[in-house]
Protein backbone atom coordinates (compact mmCIF):
# COMPACT_ATOMS: atom_id res chain seq x y z
CA UNK A 1 0.00 0.00 0.00
CA UNK A 2 1.34 3.75 -0.74
CA UNK A 3 2.90 4.88 2.19
CA UNK A 4 -0.01 8.05 2.14
CA UNK A 5 -3.07 6.11 2.33
CA UNK A 6 -1.22 4.22 4.69
CA UNK A 7 -0.40 7.19 7.20
CA UNK A 8 -4.01 8.56 6.92
CA UNK A 9 -5.29 4.99 7.87
CA UNK A 10 -3.07 4.53 10.50
CA UNK A 11 -4.50 8.40 11.49
CA UNK A 12 -8.07 7.49 10.91
CA UNK A 13 -8.08 4.12 12.59
CA UNK A 14 -5.88 5.77 16.04
CA UNK A 15 -9.24 8.82 15.71
CA UNK A 16 -12.07 6.22 15.27
CA UNK A 17 -11.48 2.89 14.55
CA UNK A 18 -15.10 1.90 13.64
CA UNK A 19 -14.62 4.50 10.77
CA UNK A 20 -11.74 2.80 9.47
CA UNK A 21 -13.58 -0.36 9.70
CA UNK A 22 -16.27 1.01 7.57
CA UNK A 23 -13.91 2.37 4.84
CA UNK A 24 -14.21 -0.69 1.41
CA UNK A 25 -10.35 -2.03 0.24
CA UNK A 26 -10.62 1.00 -2.31
CA UNK A 27 -11.42 3.77 0.32
CA UNK A 28 -8.22 1.91 2.12
CA UNK A 29 -5.88 2.24 -1.01
CA UNK A 30 -6.80 5.71 -2.31
CA UNK A 31 -4.95 9.07 -1.59
CA UNK A 32 -3.98 12.51 -2.37
CA UNK A 33 -0.95 12.79 -3.55
CA UNK A 34 1.42 14.81 -1.72
CA UNK A 35 3.99 15.32 -4.16
CA UNK A 36 2.63 15.11 -7.58
CA UNK A 37 1.62 17.44 -9.92
CA UNK A 38 -1.00 19.38 -8.40
CA UNK A 39 0.57 19.61 -5.07
CA UNK A 40 4.13 21.46 -6.96
CA UNK A 41 1.96 23.34 -9.17
CA UNK A 42 0.40 24.90 -5.94
CA UNK A 43 3.69 25.33 -4.33
CA UNK A 44 4.69 27.28 -7.39
CA UNK A 45 1.55 29.35 -7.11
CA UNK A 46 2.44 30.37 -3.95
CA UNK A 47 6.13 31.16 -4.40
CA UNK A 48 7.51 31.01 -8.27
CA UNK A 49 7.80 34.97 -8.68
CA UNK A 50 10.02 34.88 -12.13
CA UNK A 51 8.30 32.23 -13.94
CA UNK A 52 5.45 29.28 -13.26
CA UNK A 53 6.06 26.79 -15.81
CA UNK A 54 4.47 24.20 -13.86
CA UNK A 55 0.98 24.71 -14.47
CA UNK A 56 -1.05 21.94 -17.57
CA UNK A 57 -2.57 25.57 -18.71
CA UNK A 58 -1.54 27.88 -21.53
CA UNK A 59 -1.57 31.96 -20.04
CA UNK A 60 -1.19 34.84 -21.93
CA UNK A 61 -1.46 38.51 -20.22
CA UNK A 62 -0.75 37.29 -17.07
CA UNK A 63 -3.91 35.00 -17.33
CA UNK A 64 -5.39 31.96 -19.18
CA UNK A 65 -5.62 31.68 -23.19
CA UNK A 66 -8.63 32.28 -24.32
CA UNK A 67 -10.99 32.43 -27.20
CA UNK A 68 -12.81 35.81 -27.35
CA UNK A 69 -15.93 33.57 -28.89
CA UNK A 70 -16.39 32.19 -25.41
CA UNK A 71 -15.02 35.34 -23.22
CA UNK A 72 -17.30 37.82 -25.39
CA UNK A 73 -20.55 35.66 -24.17
CA UNK A 74 -18.97 35.18 -20.33
CA UNK A 75 -17.94 39.02 -20.14
CA UNK A 76 -19.42 39.26 -16.65
CA UNK A 77 -16.93 37.04 -15.23
CA UNK A 78 -13.01 37.48 -15.12
CA UNK A 79 -11.37 35.02 -16.61
CA UNK A 80 -9.40 33.75 -14.47
CA UNK A 81 -12.73 32.57 -12.76
CA UNK A 82 -13.54 30.48 -15.45
CA UNK A 83 -11.30 28.75 -17.45
CA UNK A 84 -8.24 27.43 -15.47
CA UNK A 85 -8.65 23.96 -13.59
CA UNK A 86 -10.74 24.62 -10.15
CA UNK A 87 -9.12 22.86 -6.99
CA UNK A 88 -9.94 18.99 -6.32
CA UNK A 89 -11.67 19.82 -3.41
CA UNK A 90 -13.59 22.84 -5.01
CA UNK A 91 -12.96 26.75 -5.46
CA UNK A 92 -11.93 27.70 -1.52
CA UNK A 93 -14.59 30.59 -1.12
CA UNK A 94 -17.25 28.43 -2.46
CA UNK A 95 -16.77 25.89 0.08
CA UNK A 96 -16.55 28.73 2.47
CA UNK A 97 -20.16 30.18 1.38
CA UNK A 98 -21.77 26.83 0.73
CA UNK A 99 -20.57 25.99 4.72
CA UNK A 100 -21.55 29.04 6.13
CA UNK A 101 -25.21 28.53 4.23
CA UNK A 102 -25.51 25.04 5.30
CA UNK A 103 -25.16 26.17 8.98
CA UNK A 104 -27.69 29.36 8.27
CA UNK A 105 -30.08 27.11 7.16
CA UNK A 106 -29.43 24.13 9.38
CA UNK A 107 -29.42 25.40 13.20
CA UNK A 108 -28.72 22.05 14.45
CA UNK A 109 -25.61 22.17 12.98
CA UNK A 110 -23.92 25.27 15.22
CA UNK A 111 -21.52 23.57 17.63
CA UNK A 112 -21.07 20.72 15.60
CA UNK A 113 -18.14 19.20 14.15
CA UNK A 114 -17.93 18.58 10.39
CA UNK A 115 -15.85 19.66 8.13
CA UNK A 116 -15.87 21.81 4.84
CA UNK A 117 -17.89 20.77 2.01
CA UNK A 118 -15.73 19.45 -0.67
CA UNK A 119 -16.80 20.14 -4.07
CA UNK A 120 -18.15 17.53 -6.68
CA UNK A 121 -19.88 17.13 -9.89
CA UNK A 122 -22.94 17.28 -8.47
CA UNK A 123 -24.90 15.05 -5.92
CA UNK A 124 -24.63 11.81 -8.38
CA UNK A 125 -20.62 11.92 -7.95
CA UNK A 126 -21.10 12.53 -4.39
CA UNK A 127 -23.51 9.25 -3.99
CA UNK A 128 -20.79 7.74 -6.16
CA UNK A 129 -17.35 8.65 -3.86
CA UNK A 130 -19.33 7.20 -0.86
CA UNK A 131 -20.08 4.21 -2.83
CA UNK A 132 -16.22 3.94 -3.80
CA UNK A 133 -15.06 4.84 -0.12
CA UNK A 134 -17.36 2.30 2.05
CA UNK A 135 -19.07 0.15 -0.78
CA UNK A 136 -17.50 -3.39 -1.02
CA UNK A 137 -19.15 -6.53 -2.79
CA UNK A 138 -21.38 -7.89 -0.38
CA UNK A 139 -21.57 -4.66 2.25
CA UNK A 140 -25.68 -3.53 2.56
CA UNK A 141 -26.70 -0.46 1.36
CA UNK A 142 -30.01 -0.11 3.01
CA UNK A 143 -32.82 2.14 1.61
CA UNK A 144 -36.23 2.49 1.55
CA UNK A 145 -38.52 0.80 -1.34
CA UNK A 146 -39.63 4.49 -2.37
CA UNK A 147 -36.40 5.68 -3.91
CA UNK A 148 -33.99 7.37 -6.58
CA UNK A 149 -33.39 4.29 -8.88
CA UNK A 150 -29.64 5.77 -9.29
CA UNK A 151 -28.57 3.72 -6.25
CA UNK A 152 -28.96 0.96 -7.60
CA UNK A 153 -26.43 1.98 -10.13
CA UNK A 154 -23.93 3.78 -7.80
CA UNK A 155 -23.72 1.25 -5.22
CA UNK A 156 -25.27 -1.79 -6.30
CA UNK A 157 -23.82 -2.70 -9.94
CA UNK A 158 -20.86 -0.26 -9.81
CA UNK A 159 -19.68 -1.37 -5.84
CA UNK A 160 -20.98 -4.69 -6.08
CA UNK A 161 -23.18 -4.20 -2.96
CA UNK A 162 -26.28 -5.59 -1.82
CA UNK A 163 -29.41 -3.44 -2.00
CA UNK A 164 -31.64 -4.11 1.50
CA UNK A 165 -35.08 -2.06 0.82
CA UNK A 166 -37.20 -1.85 3.80
CA UNK A 167 -41.09 -0.13 3.30
CA UNK A 168 -41.47 3.29 3.35
CA UNK A 169 -44.00 3.88 5.22
CA UNK A 170 -46.72 1.93 7.20
CA UNK A 171 -49.94 1.12 6.23
CA UNK A 172 -51.42 4.33 7.56
CA UNK A 173 -48.63 6.17 5.85
CA UNK A 174 -46.17 6.86 8.61
CA UNK A 175 -42.39 5.95 8.39
CA UNK A 176 -42.79 2.53 9.06
CA UNK A 177 -39.52 2.52 12.07
CA UNK A 178 -40.50 -0.81 12.77
CA UNK A 179 -39.19 -1.63 8.57
CA UNK A 180 -36.18 0.39 8.97
CA UNK A 181 -35.37 -1.62 12.52
CA UNK A 182 -35.28 -4.51 11.15
CA UNK A 183 -33.58 -3.89 7.89
CA UNK A 184 -30.44 -2.25 9.90
CA UNK A 185 -30.55 -4.91 12.68
CA UNK A 186 -30.31 -8.01 9.90
CA UNK A 187 -27.09 -6.55 9.52
CA UNK A 188 -25.57 -6.96 12.83
CA UNK A 189 -23.44 -9.79 12.09
CA UNK A 190 -22.26 -8.26 9.07
CA UNK A 191 -21.55 -4.97 11.50
CA UNK A 192 -22.01 -2.68 8.69
CA UNK A 193 -24.80 -0.75 6.65
CA UNK A 194 -24.72 2.25 4.39
CA UNK A 195 -27.95 4.33 5.02
CA UNK A 196 -28.78 6.70 2.20
CA UNK A 197 -31.71 8.69 3.73
CA UNK A 198 -33.31 10.44 0.94
CA UNK A 199 -35.80 13.32 2.44
CA UNK A 200 -37.29 15.38 0.69
CA UNK A 201 -37.81 11.57 -1.27
CA UNK A 202 -37.59 11.01 -4.36
CA UNK A 203 -40.31 9.49 -5.55
CA UNK A 204 -43.03 10.37 -2.94
CA UNK A 205 -42.14 13.81 -2.05
CA UNK A 206 -42.05 12.83 1.70
CA UNK A 207 -40.10 14.57 4.47
CA UNK A 208 -40.91 13.27 7.71
CA UNK A 209 -42.68 14.85 10.92
CA UNK A 210 -39.79 16.70 13.94
CA UNK A 211 -41.47 13.48 15.63
CA UNK A 212 -40.81 10.90 12.81
CA UNK A 213 -37.41 12.22 12.04
CA UNK A 214 -36.66 11.36 15.80
CA UNK A 215 -37.80 7.91 15.23
CA UNK A 216 -34.78 7.66 12.49
CA UNK A 217 -32.44 9.25 14.84
CA UNK A 218 -33.26 7.01 17.72
CA UNK A 219 -33.26 3.79 15.83
CA UNK A 220 -30.33 4.34 14.07
CA UNK A 221 -28.72 5.15 17.78
CA UNK A 222 -30.16 1.72 18.62
CA UNK A 223 -28.42 -0.03 15.80
CA UNK A 224 -25.20 1.78 16.36
CA UNK A 225 -25.30 0.70 20.29
CA UNK A 226 -25.46 -2.89 18.99
CA UNK A 227 -22.42 -2.85 17.34
CA UNK A 228 -23.28 -2.14 13.34
CA UNK A 229 -21.35 0.57 12.30
CA UNK A 230 -23.25 2.83 10.15
CA UNK A 231 -22.45 4.89 7.19
CA UNK A 232 -25.04 7.04 6.98
CA UNK A 233 -25.51 9.53 3.91
CA UNK A 234 -28.37 12.51 3.95
CA UNK A 235 -29.34 12.42 0.37
CA UNK A 236 -29.90 16.16 0.51
CA UNK A 237 -30.98 16.92 -3.04
CA UNK A 238 -34.38 18.72 -2.74
CA UNK A 239 -33.04 19.91 0.79
CA UNK A 240 -35.48 23.40 1.18
CA UNK A 241 -38.14 22.86 -0.87
CA UNK A 242 -40.24 22.25 2.38
CA UNK A 243 -44.09 23.08 2.08
CA UNK A 244 -45.76 22.25 5.03
CA UNK A 245 -45.29 21.18 8.43
CA UNK A 246 -42.26 18.48 8.50
CA UNK A 247 -38.78 18.58 9.38
CA UNK A 248 -36.94 21.59 7.79
CA UNK A 249 -33.56 20.66 8.56
CA UNK A 250 -31.19 18.13 7.25
CA UNK A 251 -30.92 14.74 9.41
CA UNK A 252 -27.35 15.45 9.28
CA UNK A 253 -27.20 18.01 12.00
CA UNK A 254 -28.38 15.47 14.55
CA UNK A 255 -26.48 12.53 13.35
CA UNK A 256 -22.81 14.59 13.71
CA UNK A 257 -21.57 13.68 17.41
CA UNK A 258 -24.56 10.63 17.57
CA UNK A 259 -22.78 7.53 18.38
CA UNK A 260 -18.84 6.99 17.50
CA UNK A 261 -20.66 3.89 15.00
CA UNK A 262 -21.91 6.13 13.14
CA UNK A 263 -20.35 8.46 10.15
CA UNK A 264 -22.64 10.88 8.86
CA UNK A 265 -21.99 12.12 5.34
CA UNK A 266 -24.11 15.30 3.70
CA UNK A 267 -24.53 14.71 -0.03
CA UNK A 268 -25.91 18.06 -1.34
CA UNK A 269 -25.89 20.76 -3.83
CA UNK A 270 -27.22 23.28 -6.02
CA UNK A 271 -28.69 21.24 -8.64
CA UNK A 272 -32.47 20.87 -7.55
CA UNK A 273 -32.09 23.86 -4.82
CA UNK A 274 -30.60 26.59 -7.20
CA UNK A 275 -32.09 25.36 -10.24
CA UNK A 276 -28.82 24.77 -11.90
CA UNK A 277 -29.34 21.19 -12.97
CA UNK A 278 -26.68 21.23 -15.56
CA UNK A 279 -24.13 22.71 -13.54
CA UNK A 280 -22.75 19.96 -11.84
CA UNK A 281 -22.16 21.61 -8.64
CA UNK A 282 -22.62 19.46 -5.53
CA UNK A 283 -20.78 19.01 -1.90
CA UNK A 284 -19.82 16.16 0.16
CA UNK A 285 -19.39 16.82 3.54
CA UNK A 286 -18.30 14.30 6.52
CA UNK A 287 -19.11 15.14 10.09
CA UNK A 288 -16.68 14.00 13.35
CA UNK A 289 -15.43 15.40 16.23
CA UNK A 290 -11.96 14.17 15.08
CA UNK A 291 -9.59 16.81 12.76
CA UNK A 292 -7.20 13.80 11.61
CA UNK A 293 -11.30 11.60 10.65
CA UNK A 294 -12.14 14.90 8.57
CA UNK A 295 -8.61 15.36 7.10
CA UNK A 296 -8.50 12.03 6.06
CA UNK A 297 -11.30 11.33 4.65
CA UNK A 298 -10.96 14.68 2.84
CA UNK A 299 -7.95 13.16 1.32
CA UNK A 300 -9.27 10.16 0.29
CA UNK A 301 -12.37 12.11 -1.16
CA UNK A 302 -9.63 14.22 -3.41
CA UNK A 303 -8.03 10.97 -4.24
CA UNK A 304 -11.40 9.65 -5.53
CA UNK A 305 -11.75 12.85 -7.49
CA UNK A 306 -8.10 13.41 -9.04
CA UNK A 307 -8.80 10.05 -9.93
CA UNK A 308 -11.52 10.06 -11.87
CA UNK A 309 -12.67 13.63 -13.10
CA UNK A 310 -9.17 15.39 -11.55
CA UNK A 311 -11.44 18.02 -10.86
CA UNK A 312 -14.68 19.87 -11.18
CA UNK A 313 -15.96 22.81 -13.62
CA UNK A 314 -14.94 25.99 -12.57
CA UNK A 315 -17.35 28.45 -14.54
CA UNK A 316 -20.20 26.41 -13.44
CA UNK A 317 -18.42 26.55 -9.46
CA UNK A 318 -17.70 30.63 -10.00
CA UNK A 319 -21.65 30.68 -11.33
CA UNK A 320 -22.62 29.61 -7.90
CA UNK A 321 -20.54 30.92 -5.81
CA UNK A 322 -21.84 34.95 -7.18
CA UNK A 323 -24.96 33.87 -6.68
CA UNK A 324 -24.79 32.50 -3.30
CA UNK A 325 -22.32 36.37 -2.95
CA UNK A 326 -25.36 38.40 -4.52
CA UNK A 327 -27.94 40.47 -2.72
CA UNK A 328 -30.83 39.26 -4.45
CA UNK A 329 -29.79 35.75 -4.33
CA UNK A 330 -32.51 34.95 -1.08
CA UNK A 331 -35.11 37.27 -2.53
CA UNK A 332 -35.30 34.71 -5.88
CA UNK A 333 -34.68 31.64 -4.46
CA UNK A 334 -38.08 32.49 -2.18
CA UNK A 335 -39.96 33.45 -5.33
CA UNK A 336 -39.56 30.65 -7.06
CA UNK A 337 -40.04 28.48 -3.64
CA UNK A 338 -43.53 30.51 -3.71
CA UNK A 339 -44.10 28.98 -6.68
CA UNK A 340 -43.43 25.91 -5.76
CA UNK A 341 -45.48 25.43 -2.98
CA UNK A 342 -48.21 26.99 -5.07
CA UNK A 343 -48.04 23.86 -6.99
CA UNK A 344 -47.42 21.23 -4.26
CA UNK A 345 -50.45 23.04 -2.32
CA UNK A 346 -52.62 22.53 -5.50
CA UNK A 347 -51.73 18.81 -6.60
CA UNK A 348 -52.65 18.27 -2.69
CA UNK A 349 -55.97 20.36 -3.16
CA UNK A 350 -57.01 18.67 -6.00
CA UNK A 351 -56.23 15.04 -4.93
CA UNK A 352 -58.40 16.04 -1.68
CA UNK A 353 -61.38 17.24 -3.21
CA UNK A 354 -63.00 13.80 -3.91
CA UNK A 355 -62.62 14.62 -7.66
CA UNK A 356 -60.95 11.55 -8.13
CA UNK A 357 -62.55 8.85 -6.36
CA UNK A 358 -61.80 4.66 -7.10
CA UNK A 359 -58.66 4.78 -9.01
CA UNK A 360 -55.79 5.78 -6.41
CA UNK A 361 -54.66 7.10 -2.93
CA UNK A 362 -51.48 9.09 -2.75
CA UNK A 363 -48.72 8.58 -0.65
CA UNK A 364 -47.73 11.51 1.80
CA UNK A 365 -46.05 14.02 0.19
CA UNK A 366 -45.33 17.74 1.51
CA UNK A 367 -41.81 18.68 0.08
CA UNK A 368 -39.50 18.88 -3.04
CA UNK A 369 -39.96 18.26 -6.79
CA UNK A 370 -42.62 15.18 -6.83
CA UNK A 371 -45.77 13.34 -5.57
CA UNK A 372 -46.42 9.94 -6.50
CA UNK A 373 -49.92 7.89 -6.98
CA UNK A 374 -50.97 4.55 -5.35
CA UNK A 375 -52.86 3.04 -8.25
CA UNK A 376 -55.84 0.68 -7.27
CA UNK A 377 -55.62 -2.84 -8.45
CA UNK A 378 -56.00 -3.21 -11.36
CA UNK A 379 -54.49 -0.27 -12.91
CA UNK A 380 -50.78 -1.52 -13.97
CA UNK A 381 -48.78 1.53 -13.64
CA UNK A 382 -47.02 1.43 -16.44
CA UNK A 383 -50.09 0.28 -18.43
CA UNK A 384 -51.50 3.49 -17.41
CA UNK A 385 -48.37 5.36 -18.36
CA UNK A 386 -48.03 4.48 -21.76
CA UNK A 387 -52.25 5.20 -22.11
CA UNK A 388 -51.56 8.65 -21.16
CA UNK A 389 -48.73 9.28 -23.31
CA UNK A 390 -50.46 7.84 -26.18
CA UNK A 391 -53.96 9.03 -26.12
CA UNK A 392 -53.06 12.23 -24.33
CA UNK A 393 -49.43 13.09 -24.67
CA UNK A 394 -48.93 12.91 -20.83
CA UNK A 395 -45.83 11.81 -19.30
CA UNK A 396 -45.45 10.41 -16.24
CA UNK A 397 -43.05 7.79 -14.47
CA UNK A 398 -44.22 4.41 -13.73
CA UNK A 399 -42.19 2.88 -10.39
CA UNK A 400 -43.17 -1.26 -9.85
CA UNK A 401 -46.56 -2.19 -10.24
CA UNK A 402 -48.50 0.52 -8.56
CA UNK A 403 -46.95 4.09 -8.12
CA UNK A 404 -47.12 6.55 -10.96
CA UNK A 405 -44.67 9.50 -9.98
CA UNK A 406 -45.69 13.22 -11.21
CA UNK A 407 -43.20 15.97 -11.23
CA UNK A 408 -45.50 19.32 -10.35
CA UNK A 409 -42.22 20.80 -10.33
CA UNK A 410 -42.29 21.03 -14.22
CA UNK A 411 -46.52 21.92 -14.80
CA UNK A 412 -47.48 25.31 -14.23
CA UNK A 413 -50.25 25.83 -11.19
CA UNK A 414 -52.74 27.08 -13.70
CA UNK A 415 -52.35 23.62 -15.81
CA UNK A 416 -52.23 21.20 -12.72
CA UNK A 417 -56.26 20.49 -12.99
CA UNK A 418 -55.81 19.97 -16.59
CA UNK A 419 -53.35 17.29 -15.88
CA UNK A 420 -54.68 15.46 -13.32
CA UNK A 421 -58.00 15.26 -15.04
CA UNK A 422 -56.45 13.57 -17.69
CA UNK A 423 -54.27 10.72 -15.52
CA UNK A 424 -57.70 10.57 -13.69
CA UNK A 425 -59.46 10.08 -17.50
CA UNK A 426 -57.05 7.69 -18.19
CA UNK A 427 -57.02 5.76 -15.38
CA UNK A 428 -61.03 4.74 -15.50
CA UNK A 429 -60.20 3.86 -18.62
CA UNK A 430 -57.45 1.08 -17.96
CA UNK A 431 -59.44 0.20 -14.81
CA UNK A 432 -62.45 -0.18 -17.56
CA UNK A 433 -60.35 -2.16 -20.52
C1 LIG B 1 -32.70 11.84 -4.60
C2 LIG B 1 -31.74 12.33 -5.61
N1 LIG B 1 -30.43 12.33 -5.30
C3 LIG B 1 -29.51 12.75 -6.18
C4 LIG B 1 -29.88 13.18 -7.43
C5 LIG B 1 -28.80 13.58 -8.39
O1 LIG B 1 -28.57 14.91 -8.46
P1 LIG B 1 -27.47 15.52 -9.46
O2 LIG B 1 -28.22 15.84 -10.71
O3 LIG B 1 -26.99 16.71 -8.73
O4 LIG B 1 -26.42 14.50 -9.66
C6 LIG B 1 -31.22 13.18 -7.81
C7 LIG B 1 -31.60 13.61 -9.17
O5 LIG B 1 -32.63 13.32 -9.70
C8 LIG B 1 -32.17 12.75 -6.87
O6 LIG B 1 -33.48 12.71 -7.17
Amino acid sequence: MNPMAEQWNDKIKAGNEHVYDMLSGLGREIYFPKEGILSQSAEATAHAKTYNATIGIATENGGPMHLNVIQDKLSAYNPKDLYGYAPPAGKPELRAAWREKMIRENPSLENKAFGNPIATNALTHGLSIVADLFADAGDAVVYPDKNWENYELTFGIRRGATIVNYELFTADMKFNADAFRNALFAQKEAGKAIVPLNFPNNPTGYTPSVEEGNQIISVLLEAAEAGINLVVVTDDAYFGLFFEDSLHESLFGKLADLHPRILPIKIDGATKEEFVWGFRVGFITFASDNADILSGLEQKTMGIIRATISSGPHPSQTFVLEALKASEFEAQKHEKFVIMKGRANKVKDLLNSGKYEGVWTYYPFNSGYFMCLKLNEGIPAEQLRQHLLREYGVGTIALGETDLRIAFSCIAEENLEDLFDLVYKGAKEVQGS
